[in-house]
């Protein structure tokens, strides 16, 4: 078994470097599908879910090698159009490849994304994307089959869901034509693709905004690209320095993508400062509790820093009201931070957390990702030794979380005795 052990209760200290973003990484890969060349990714995180997303590339007869952060996919000849049942469960972001295999293929089957850790994870906005643009697409024992010659057209989104958004942007660039993209995600990671599938000879306009328009039907060719920053890495890192009443600074980070976790931390107590490509954060010895955390879509709060900023919270004086917009089972850490002396009281989609004066170390589990990096947070404040297990959560989107919170100061070791 894997296990964190943390030593908490002593402010942090240090700088640390960002990780590129697994959220951009992913469709990013997606994308080079489309490309008849090859194409270079670099600053590609080292995580289970980019293994993953390589493992469908090659499924796919794409060439890829990795080479420290850098990818490179050679697209030239892909042989297949079917992701298998065992890599659609790995991870159910892979949805975001039925685009561009249905726009490079004509045909697309895999199996149904189903629940996942955070609730149910509908992908009824992909479908409705795709039939939109012509695909036909069947349902049947798990099975998602999707055929078609695409042609463009209007494409509104009920929800700007970040995943419908990719994969509208995936295959609507194979497409005849022109698509408009109303109600669209306007994530960082939206921008990026877009900037990404430019460099490879599209014409995508309007990324960042609620409406995207693609021209279809361009050639795509090989192109480079350097991924972007974490900036869920990013907004847990600045949680564990305040959780801990530490100084620190991050770097190699983009600070206008952080503006609302930087909010809510400042309200508690933090001073914060922040340059070209870094933030910077000292924390007072007991934060306070900040005004109610309403999690939306960028640029609102990120559903994703929800358990990490709470995780920092719990400790202080007075009490911050968290609301999950997001995802209906995203609170599977709150048991695990009461196990450690947090008062925290949910009632379905909010959370009541009453600032404590101390937490305690004691023995968690990560039962999510997101949740699992809350309970380093929380660990880092808490005094005495904290044991997470789980860690097949936290690999997930974390390629040194040990390492990183170490150059922040931090008494953390991983145990790897066997295979979780
Ligand atoms: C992405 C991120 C995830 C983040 C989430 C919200 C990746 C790999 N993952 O996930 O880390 O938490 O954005 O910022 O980028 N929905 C539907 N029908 C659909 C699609 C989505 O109802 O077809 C709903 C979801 O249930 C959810 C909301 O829309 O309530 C937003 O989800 P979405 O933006 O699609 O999240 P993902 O792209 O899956």
């Amino acid at each position: 078994m894997s296990v964190i052990q943390i030593q908490g209760g002593r402010p942090l200290s240090g700088s640390v470097r960002i990780q590129g973003a697994k959220n951009s990484v992913l469709p990013l890969l997606a994308a080079t599908l489309l490309s008849r060349g090859t194409c270079v990714l670099r600053n590609c995180p080292k995580l289970t879910d980019v293994d993953h997303t390589i493992d469908i590339l090659r499924s796919l007869g794409c060439r890829v090698e990795r080479e420290g952060d850098v990818v490179t996919v050679d697209s030239s000849a892909p042989t297949g159009h079917t992701i298998s049942e065992p890599l659609m469960r790995e991870m159910r972001s892979s949805v975001v490849f039925l685009g561009p295999i249905l726009g490079r293929m004509g045909r697309a089957v895999i199996s149904y994304p189903g629940g996942c850790e955070l609730g149910p994870r509908p992908i009824d906005l992909h479908i409705s994307a795709l039939r939109t643009l012509g695909a036909s697409i069947t349902e049947r024992e798990g099975r998602l089959d999707c055929e078609g010659s695409l042609t463009g057209g209007e494409i509104v989104l009920s929800i700007p869901s970040v995943g419908a958004t990719e994969n509208a942007m995936l295959s609507a660039v194979c497409a005849q034509g022109d698509t408009i993209l109303h109600n669209a995600a306007r994530e960082p990671e939206i921008v990026e693709l877009q900037s990404f599938l430019n460099a490879m000879g599209a014409r995508v306009r309007g990324g960042g905004t609620s409406t995207v328009t693609i021209r279809g039907g361009l050639p795509l060719h090989g192109a480079e690209h350097t991924v972007g920053p974490d900036r869920i890495v990013a907004a847990t890192y600045l949680s564990a320095l305040a959780a801990s009443g530490g100084e620190g600074e991050l770097t190699g980070v983009d600070w206008r993508q952080l503006s609302t976790v930087t909010a809510v931390l400042s309200e508690a107590g933090c001073t914060i400062r922040s340059g070209a490509d870094q933030v910077w954060l000292s924390a007072p010895s007991r934060l306070r509790g900040a005004r109610p955390v309403r999690t939306a879509p960028y640029p609102g709060f990120p559903t994703d820093a929800q358990a990490v900023v709470m995780a920092a919270l719990c400790k202080g004086e007075g009490t911050t009201v968290f609301v999950e917009n997001m995802f209906s089972s995203r609170y599977r850490h709150v048991d695990e931070l009461v196990r450690m002396g947090a008062d925290i009281r949910v009632e379905g989609k909010v959370a009541v957390v009453c600032g404590v004066k101390a937490l305690h170390g004691a023995q968690v589990r990560a039962t999510d990702l997101r949740g699992g990096a809350a309970l380093a947070v929380a660990a880092v404040g808490a005094e005495g030794e904290t044991c997470i297990t789980g860690l097949r959560h936290i690999d997930r989107g974390y390629q040194s979380l040990c390492e990183d919170l170490s150059g922040l100061g931090a008494r953390i070791v991983r145990l790897d005795t066997s295979t979780e």
